[in-house]
């Protein structure tokens, strides 16, 4: 894809972007922004927050930020009608925000469970449900961003697994409610992505990241410009018949572990 296909691809459109302060979701939202549209930001922190959004600025694109907590609908609520009022009504909406960590399921509380849950599964309901009555539909897109844990059982996240399974569900199932009204909703699933909060929490040594990518189809792990352009592609119009769909954007993850050495399987020629 070159920059010329990403200017103005989405001019004169309103963007809500939720968790993006950092990593892939700021990505995210940088790309929107960088395609033309106005950009409103949120995240659980309020000085992260503000620096992302003034780090925009800094680059030439418009874009304000909010403190908000996805786990907070009234909160939300204020936020989505802060940013129909200062740039209207809003046709790109982002689901980024999540937490993760590793832990068998008897090292983790039940609170422990119910924060992950919390954040990534009624957090993505949330801004979903709280965006509605301020979308320019027809016409608007949501996306949410979800993980190959939604589908892949894995050790040490049943959290994770659990949420991404239910953030795919919620996906699906707005896309039939809201069909009908022109809205468009779909999940982008990230697989392993370097230089993310994310990877350093899971594969925090150079060990277990050589091990990760050995059992990637690709061999490597994605960028966050790998999720920014499948994000750009669903929100713009060259995504106007696609809805209920996750887009796994993974290196061919959710296919299995791929981990083998055909150097040592003799071929029969
Ligand atoms: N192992 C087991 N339990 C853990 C844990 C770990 N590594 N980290 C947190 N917990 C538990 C806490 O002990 C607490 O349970 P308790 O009340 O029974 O003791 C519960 O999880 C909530 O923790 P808390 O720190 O109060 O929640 P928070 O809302 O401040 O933070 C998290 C949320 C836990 C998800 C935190 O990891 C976070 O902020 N993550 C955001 C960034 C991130 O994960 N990015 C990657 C996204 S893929």
């Amino acid at each position: 894809m070159t920059d010329t296909f990403r200017e103005d691809l989405l001019s004169g459109k309103v963007a809500f972007a939720a968790g993006a302060s950092s990593g892939i979701n700021l990505q995210v939202a940088r790309r929107y922004a960088e395609a033309g549209a106005k950009l409103f930001m949120i995240s659980r922190s309020d000085d992260k927050i503000q620096a992302a959004a003034q780090g925009l600025r800094d680059d030439g694109l418009e874009a304000t930020g909010m403190a908000c907590d996805v786990r907070d609908f009234g909160a939300l609520m204020a936020a989505f009608s802060a940013c129909r009022d200062k740039y209207g009504a809003i046709d790109i909406v982002l689901s980024g925000a999540a937490g993760n960590f590793l832990s068998p399921a008897l090292g983790m509380s039940a609170n422990a469970f119910k924060t992950v849950v919390d954040i990534d599964l009624l957090g993505t309901f949330n801004v979903f449900r709280a965006s509605f009555e301020f979308l320019n539909a027809p016409g608007a897109s949501l996306t949410a961003i979800t993980a190959p844990q939604a589908v892949n059982a894995m050790p040490m996240q049943v959290h994770a697994c659990a949420a991404k399974a239910g953030v795919n569900m919620v996906v699906k199932c707005l896309a039939m409610e809201w069909g009908p009204g022109g809205i468009r909703v779909n999940g982008v699933s990230p697989g392993p992505i370097g230089g993310t909060e994310g990877m350093e929490r899971l594969a925090p040594n150079k060990e277990m990241a050589e091990a990760s990518k050995g059992r990637i189809p690709l061999r490597d792990w994605g960028t966050k410009d790998d999720i920014a352009d499948a994000c750009l592609w669903l929100a713009s119009d060259a995504a106007n018949y696609v809805t209920g769909a996750i887009i796994n954007v993974d290196g061919g993850v959710e296919l299995g572990d791929a981990a083998m050495d055909l150097t040592k399987v003799e071929i029969r020629k």
